[in-house]
């Protein structure tokens, strides 16, 4: 085997062996550390975005954010951030209509504007 050779299957196996573990990673994640991983970014109610830009999901509507998720997940909506947060959380069906439930019930900021 020359040396070319075996870099290039080397490098191809190690992304593959990368994409095995993510992807074991994210089977075994309860719902509350998915959970988790999003209120890093959206704050633990979905009230608090780390970056103002980032979007509020309190009191959002359910169907909204079902319909976004599912969105990220289709890639019918890009965002490089969460299309990689829905595939790397690995998040199913079930897993958006709780999360989609827990954010739209907490309660939306709509007050602060006056
Ligand atoms: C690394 C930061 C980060 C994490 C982690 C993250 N998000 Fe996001 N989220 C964003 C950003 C940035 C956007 C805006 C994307 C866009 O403009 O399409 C966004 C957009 C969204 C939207 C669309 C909101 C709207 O108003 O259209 C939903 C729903 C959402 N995120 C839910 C979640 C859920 C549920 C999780 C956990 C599984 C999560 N996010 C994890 C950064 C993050």
């Amino acid at each position: 085997m020359n040396k070319r050779y075996f870099w290039k299957t080397f490098s191809l196996g190690s992304v593959f062996m990368f994409y095995l573990c993510t992807n074991a990673l994210a089977n075994d994640m309860t719902y509350e550390q998915k959970l988790n991983a999003c209120a890093a970014c959206h704050g633990v109610n979905g009230d608090k975005p780390v970056v103002p830009s980032y979007p509020i999901l309190a009191g959002q509507y359910e169907d909204y954010l079902v319909s976004s998720l599912q969105a990220y997940k289709s890639k019918r909506r890009i965002h490089p951030i969460m299309n990689a947060q829905v595939k790397l959380l690995g998040l199913t069906d079930s897993d958006i209509k709780r999360l989609s439930r827990h954010f739209s019930q907490k309660k939306s900021l709509k007050g602060l504007a006056k």
